[in-house]
């Protein structure tokens, strides 16, 4: 099959370091991935091409890369499956992290955000004498979790960092939930807290990019999820995050419909000036726009169903 690929270059070093798209007209066999492909343009084509890559079977996590605009390892994706009808594919370095050349990126701040969630065993007390070996059943909900590569897909697609670079994001927030979850380590308290705090758990958008781009099923999405209960359980609901999802569950749960009104104010608090007055703005557009939420909340019919529906889930019938 012909081929055309669209690979975004960078080279720090030229006279023009401005980014920019060069095409490659190759064939490749039916079976060529586009890591294949791409190192065929290196090897045969155009030797400057800086790329990344080592196992070749996806078990590295090294050649993380965007392809047609979604991370993905190119080792494992298949040039027949993403080329469009007319044959072309687009390569891009990862998002939301600095590139050191061409489809090459830096690492360090993937790196920082892991190590900011101290990813090792924090034991107390005393030493064991012997390897505590924990059992099966309670290592069983972390297998999904260790999958992980660490090849940085979801922190490339990740919507928050995009927008707030001191996101710990997905890949740092999955590992974290990793260490909260074994029964090995004692520092969950102190744990829950810090990532509580902004630029941690709340500051995930739910967006589900990182679940989709994740090449071995970690879905780090749902394990920040998992310690948002943990942290709320454990006491740490003094903060935005925490105070929107009760307020949400609870509103939906009494009336079966959210109260735009209430949710902002106890989320920030009425006695948070700088919260109202920014709200306040936000109020005025919308009356100017005709979108004010009713002053007066009203429960939809059938209000006793969704209430049902939360004793079910919360175990209570
Ligand atoms: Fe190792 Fe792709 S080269 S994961």
């Amino acid at each position: 099959m012909d081929v055309t690929l669209n690979v975004r270059r960078f080279d720090p070093e030229s006279e023009s370091p401005e980014s920019r798209f060069q095409e490659y007209n190759l064939e490749v066999e039916d079976y060529f991935t586009v890591l294949d492909a791409l190192i065929k343009v290196r090897e045969e084509v155009d030797g400057s091409l800086a790329l990344r890559c080592s196992c070749r079977a996806s078990i590295c996590g090294s050649c993380s890369m965007r392809v047609n605009g979604h991370a993905k390892l190119v080792c494992k994706t298949k040039v027949r499956d993403v080329a469009n009808a007319q044959n072309q594919v687009t390569v891009e370095p990862m998002g939301n992290l600095p590139v050191v050349k061409d489809l090459v990126s830096d690492m360090k701040p993937f790196w920082d955000r892991v190590r900011a969630v101290k990813p090792y065993l924090q034991p107390e007390g005393e030493e064991p004498e012997a390897e505590y070996l924990a059992p099966n059943e309670t290592m069983l909900h972390l297998a999904g979790v260790m999958s992980c590569i660490m090849c940085g897909a979801c922190v490339s697609d990740c919507t928050a960092i995009e927008v707030d670079q001191r996101f710990l994001g997905p890949a740092a927030l999955a590992k974290a939930y990793r260490f909260v979850g074994d029964p090995r380590d004692d520092a969950d308290r102190s744990r829950l807290q810090m990532y509580s705090q902004p630029g941690g758990i709340w500051d995930c958008t739910r967006c589900m990019e990182c679940v989709q781009v994740c090449p071995k099923g970690v879905a780090p999405m749902d394990r920040i999820m998992g310690l948002r209960d943990m942290a709320i359980e454990a006491g740490f609901s003094n903060n935005n995050g925490a105070r929107h999802t009760e307020a949400f569950t609870d509103s939906i749960k009494h009336s079966g419909r959210l109260d735009e009104l209430k949710l902002p104010l106890r989320t920030f608090g009425v006695f948070n000036v700088q919260a109202m007055m920014g709200l306040s703005l936000v109020g005025l557009r919308a009356f100017l726009r005709g979108k004010t939420p009713p002053i007066i909340h009203k429960a939809i019919p059938g209000k006793d169903k969704v209430r049902r529906l939360f004793d079910k889930v919360e175990g209570k019938r």
